[in-house]
């Protein structure tokens, strides 16, 4: 029964939920010694704990200062640096590190920072395919593993998670996020910070500090277009983008990185408001804050520092505490402060922050306790390892359509014809933050599937991908014209049993710097497809890309499409065993697929607009007049080898005051022939609001495994925390009136319960 809708202007009481986190504990011990330490460094001493260098891989960007090797050491000796980014493996660090330790002053380590983003040498899928497992445990396990081979290479510190939400998939870096929904990137992001810093005591020299990333709202740079700036109204900013970091730093992570966007003209760096009053105070985080690299330096550009004194200024007084490979802090600031231009509470606050973190993870007890070359050897590369990130990519698989039951694959009796470049690429599928890992050291689906032996496999590699084997820093160059290699495919076509395609982009064309303005099928591909199909329709297309691709005809035509992203170093182990049903899929997408890229930005938790009318009723509706206003696969969408029912979805309580135990439960049935994993999903719409609410909100979800016939009843505790929202205040707040409680396994079929919080 509908409940009557409460007339909020007149009845609306708010409850606000207290913002207050209990601050991040400190520990007093070290704050003595950091006191006694402070007492006794110079200007000099202090802002250079503030400047962080890179090593000698200058990738990232432009190294605006960085000076050549000498000098940079020279540095070193003078303690006027703090910190070091990719420099790496323990004989190098050591180096580094003893100049430091031995040869300045006060013997002030140094801390050393690496971007571990998809593992380290072993590589994990990239993270948004590992967001697509909506496995908790799984993805903690993974961040473990990378933080594993990076403290034992001799790295303290990784700048990841990266927790950006986007809805954009031109933007490259939607690769390395968690998708578009703050609720799943909040948990992810948790487990991430918690697979990289373990317990927060960092006794074990695995564990290695976090940094949120990038603080904040780089996922919405305008029309997807890299380094932009991010629009951001309040309701985006507090219920969309800051969700995971707030999440983060509740678990006690160590340093956040600020991003290279503005946001209302502001940028990231001197962006006072979010650093100081939002993270540091109001948060309560007493880690330290990194800026992204030169992005000190880059305000300049921005048109918003009119110097580099200015920059230096605005960033130390926002909260920066870190400059990376800018240039700004040493030397500016120490003139600066000399000058009695910059007070010294931002340069102390700063320094203090950053030796916190120092102490913390035990580099002023032994400075080189990440170095043992022994320990290197042993965990880099593991045996155990390579398992854990197998297991994670198969997680990561999404099973987008499966028809003609041609999949799983039989394991015998089959002729299977595999195609394109992908497919024996050992180099793409590493993905595209692979910095400590060798090239071409992927196993390639073509050698995932040659372990199955019972059927005769025939590679035929098509038209080339691209006109040369792309690296991190070219463009992706894809072939358009070369059509050498598609009649020999062709031929072959006519034999198969099932054609497996391996399509889409090289993981090079994903990351930092790689946004597109057109998400189909890139190259020849699409066409190479479609000759195929014409041939035999057979086919099983194996998707690999780092972002949302609008594969329409494909999604139409095509029986059976497998979303296999960039799967990491076991990618063709994983892609094997899940088309011959060794493993289930079990993925849902964590971004929804556009049909177009007009429609973006596209994402499951929109509004309904004034205009929710169904098309026969006229033209003035919300609809596109050229293209369908739904997405291709919706946010959450995945399928398995089995299938589930859902029932008996009820609620203890219809209506219901705030503190009283309400539930609702699901009785989940698996009703196919093979056992498998469902990701139930719990989304609520808050009908009338103080501030209009999204359609429906991702509030909970739960991972089941079930045998065939096999039933579970999952239940969701519906709290405060379900029904509220952050008001344009950024104050958490929930509201009395009608809720819309819904759950099913993917953001659009779903069941609906109407329930009333009095
Ligand atoms: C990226 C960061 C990265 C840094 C250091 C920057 O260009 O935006 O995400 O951590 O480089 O490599």
């Amino acid at each position: 029964m509908r409940i009557t809708k409460i007339l909020i202007t007149t009845l609306m009481s708010i409850i606000t939920v207290s913002n207050a986190n209990a601050q991040q504990k400190l520990n007093s011990e070290i704050e003595k010694k950091i006191d006694v330490l402070m007492a006794k460094m110079t200007i000099e001493e202090k802002v250079g704990q503030m400047n962080q260098y890179n090593g000698f891989w200058d990738v990232t960007g432009p190294a605006p200062v960085g000076g050549t090797a000498e000098q940079k050491y020279e540095n070193i000796k003078k303690g006027l640096v703090g910190s070091m980014l990719t420099v790496r493996g323990v004989k190098e660090v050591k180096a580094v590190q003893k100049i430091a330790v031995e040869q300045t002053r006060l013997g002030i380590p140094l801390i050393i920072g690496f971007d571990v983003i998809h593992g380290y040498k072993t590589l994990s899928p990239i993270p948004l395919a590992e967001a697509a497992s909506w496995d908790l445990a799984a993805i903690e396990k993974s961040a473990e593993v990378a933080a594993s081979e990076a403290a034992a290479s001799g790295i303290n510190w990784t700048f990841g998670p990266m927790m950006d939400i986007s809805r954009d998939a031109r933007w490259g870096r939607v690769m390395e996020g968690a998708g578009e929904d703050p609720y799943l990137g909040s948990k992810i992001a948790v487990a991430r910070v918690k697979g990289f810093q373990g317990d927060n005591s960092f006794k074990s020299p695995l564990r290695i500090a976090a940094s949120a990333k990038h603080f904040a709202g780089y996922g919405f740079v305008v029309a997807g277009l890299e380094y932009n700036a991010s629009e951001i109204g309040s309701n985006t900013l507090y219920n969309q983008v800051l969700p995971p970091f707030k999440a983060a730093v509740d678990t006690g992570l160590r340093t956040v990185m600020t991003s290279f966007n503005t946001i209302n003209g502001i940028p990231a760096s001197a962006d006072k408001y979010l650093l100081k009053e939002t993270l540091k105070n109001k948060w309560g985080f007493s880690g330290f804050v990194i800026s992204d690299w030169a992005s000190i330096r880059e305000m300049i550009p921005w048109g918003y520092s009119k110097d580099e004194k200015s920059a230096a200024i605005s960033a130390v007084e926002a909260g920066t505490d870190m400059d990376m490979e800018g240039g700004i802090y040493v030397p500016h600031l120490i003139e600066l402060m000399k000058q009695g231009k910059v007070d010294q509470k931002y340069v102390d606050d700063a320094v203090r922050r950053i030796l916190r973190v120092k102490y913390e993870l035990g580099l002023f007890d032994n400075p080189y306790r990440f170095l043992d070359e022994k320990r290197e050897k042993e965990v880099i590369g593991s045996k155990a390892n390579h398992e854990a990130v197998l297991d994670m990519a198969k997680k990561s698989i999404v099973l987008l359509k499966n028809e003609k039951q041609l999949l799983p694959l039989k394991k015998s009796g089959q002729k299977i014809l595999l195609l394109g470049t992908l497919a024996s690429s050992k180099n793409s599928p590493l993905g595209s933050w692979r910095i400590a890992s060798d090239n071409n050291t992927a196993v390639s689906v073509l050698e995932g599937l040659k372990n199955y032996t019972g059927n005769t496999l025939n590679f035929v590699e098509g038209p080339k991908l691209t006109t040369e084997e792309p690296t991190f820093l070219t463009e992706v160059k894809y072939n358009t014209t070369d059509k050498s290699g598609l009649e020999e495919a062709k031929q072959a076509a006519k034999s198969a049993d099932v054609i497996i395609m391996v399509l889409g982009e090289h993981s090079f064309s994903t990351g930092e710097a790689r946004s597109r303005t057109d998400i189909n099928l890139p190259g020849l591909q699409e066409e190479f497809l479609k000759e195929i199909y014409k041939i035999n329709p057979n086919i099983v297309l194996v998707l690999n890309n780092g972002r949302p691709l609008s594969i329409n005809w494909a999604s139409e035509n095509i029986p059976a499409i497998v979303e296999a992203w960039h799967l990491g170093t076991e990618s063709g182990n994983a892609v094997a065993q899940v088309l011959y049903g060794d493993y289930n899929p079990s993925g849902k997408l964590p971004m929804t697929f556009p049909r177009n890229v007009g429609q973006i930005p596209i994402y499951y938790n929109n509004y309904s607009t004034g205009r929710y009318t169904d098309k026969d009723n006229n033209v003035f509706w919300s609809h596109y007049s050229d293209a369908e206003k739904t997405p291709l696969y919706p946010f959450g969408f995945g399928l398995s080898y089995t299938t589930f029912d859902y029932s008996d979805f009820k609620i203890n309580k219809k209506s219901f005051a705030k503190g009283e135990n309400i539930q609702v439960s699901v009785t989940l049935k698996n009703t196919g022939k093979y056992e498998g994993k469902e990701v139930v999903q719990l989304y609520i719409q808050d009908e009338f609001a103080s501030v209009a609410r999204p359609v429906k909100e991702l509030k909970a979800f739960e991972l089941v495994n079930l045998k065939p016939d096999e039933s579970k009843t999952v239940s969701f505790p519906i709290t405060e925390k379900e029904l509220g929202f952050y008001n344009n205040q950024g104050d958490f707040v929930v509201e009395p009136g009608s809720f819309k409680i819904m759950v099913g396994g993917n953001s659009q079929d779903l069941k609906i319960i109407e329930a009333e919080l009095l």
